[in-house]
């Protein structure tokens, strides 16, 4: 039977049973079923971070129907927002439809910035440049099992740039770091040359770091869905959204932190850095001179809806937090070969998540979605114990009134 992540129903089944179905899927251990139940101890959490007192919980879903280059994807997602996993859910269905996302990718590259001080900084920038193999090599003498896969220091170029205090020297040196996210490598290579480039311009270092705007570390989706699979009106409804994203700050911020539920709900899953990500995104957005939407929706000559990502994403499959065991256990759902195919993946969570976000916003709102969870945590708080909690919620929903009070009542009524 050939694989498939459309499994119609699957949010219905008990969390046992969804467990059950993405082993089948994946092919996970018993051991990885055990750390889905149980996290990880105190005792490994305390190597992570100082000072660990305990643990925050989130809760990781699976969002299915993702069909990415012809193939198929569960996608693991970390979020303690209801509704992101069932609206990432329901917009990778539609776009499959279409024939499911187009994605591409970059090369890895990570750029590492070496800020510079010197007293003729043309004079600087000419002796960096001459000097480049020198500082690739030695760059590259850092990271040999890195050179080893293929990675390395690639490039280098130099900027200068203007200040309050006159011009600073920027030397930006290309890493290709292959499977890792990076940023220890690149942040090791920046401090090793520092010395060496203080020597040939006879000027000061200052920072040595990477830069989180991975400009040279893009990710691309799109997708094309068919206006017989979402209806004109919506369609225009969307590209209306689009505009109004496109020409007014205040919405585009909020469009994109759409775009961001899915990003961030799949780097969380798979031990990636959050707030990089959100940092680079963010800026790219800027990128053409004023913060603009990072996806971008159009028709097509026969009036079907296009939809297109670009940002940069730097994350890993290998080093830091995602050998992490959760981590490791959503990666090895995920089944992607490395951090290019993770990146790409991640472009088209983020495109189905915005394509959830403006079909809900232009048609019923967002507010229906949220009910059904809401509803049940009202059950909860008001008592409501095992089977009770999904009977009194469907009747708070049905009733549109999601008290307390009136879950009170209908639990005393039930348990009468
Ligand atoms: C909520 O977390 C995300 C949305 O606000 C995104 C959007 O408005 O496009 C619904």
């Amino acid at each position: 039977m050939r694989k498939t992540s459309r499994i119609p129903g699957f949010y219905k089944l008990s969390v046992d049973e969804r467990i059950k179905k993405v082993q089948e899927f994946s092919g996970l251990s018993d051991e990885d079923i055990e750390v889905l139940r149980n996290g990880f101890s105190l005792r490994q959490m305390d190597r992570m971070i100082e000072n660990v007192i305990g643990k925050v919980e989130i809760p990781l879903g699976i969002a299915t129907n993702f069909l990415i280059n012809g193939r198929e994807y569960l996608i693991p997602m970390a979020t303690e927002e209801p509704s992101v996993v069932a609206a990432a859910s329901n917009a990778a269905k539609i776009i499959r439809e279409g024939g499911g996302f187009k994605t591409s990718s970059t090369e890895p590259i990570m750029i590492g910035q070496i800020q510079l001080i010197a007293r003729d900084p043309e004079n600087a920038r000419k002796e960096i440049l001459e000097n480049k193999g020198e500082i690739l090599e030695i760059a590259n003498d850092q990271d040999p099992t890195l050179v080893a896969l293929g990675g390395g220091a690639e490039d280098l170029d130099v900027r200068i740039i203007e200040t309050e205090s006159g011009k600073m020297v920027i030397t930006h040196l290309f890493v290709n770091v292959r499977d890792a996210m990076g940023a220890n490598a690149v942040n090791t290579m920046t401090e090793a040359v520092a010395p060496f480039i203080e020597r040939i311009t006879g000027g000061r270092v200052y920072l040595r770091i990477l830069t989180n705007l991975s400009t040279e570390r893009t990710a691309r989706a799109e997708c094309v869905i068919p206006k017989e699979v979402i209806g004109e009106e919506i369609i225009d409804g969307i590209l209306k959204a689009y505009e109004f994203a496109s020409s007014d700050i205040y919405r585009a911020v909020t469009h994109n932190k759409g775009v961001m539920n899915g990003i961030i709900a799949l780097a969380l899953a798979t031990g990636n850095d959050t707030r990089a990500l959100e940092a680079g995104a963010h800026a790219y957005a800027t990128i053409n001179g004023r913060y603009a939407p990072l996806t971008k929706w159009e028709k097509n000559k026969d009036g079907d809806l296009i939809g297109k990502i670009e940002l940069p994403i730097a994350v890993g499959t290998v080093g830091g937090a995602t050998m992490n065991p959760t981590a490791r256990v959503s990666l090895k759902i995920l089944n992607v070969k490395g951090a290019r195919e993770l990146a790409e993946v991640m472009a088209a969570v983020g495109l189905a998540q915005n394509l959830a976000a403006l079909k809900a916003l232009v048609s019923e709102g967002i507010q229906r979605g949220h009910m059904s969870l809401h509803a049940k945590n009202i059950a909860m708080m008001a008592g409501a114990k095992n089977e009770e909690i999904d009977k009194i919620a469907e009747i708070l929903v049905k009733e549109k009134n999601i008290r307390m009070d009136r879950a009170k009542e209908l639990i005393k009524k039930l348990r009468e």
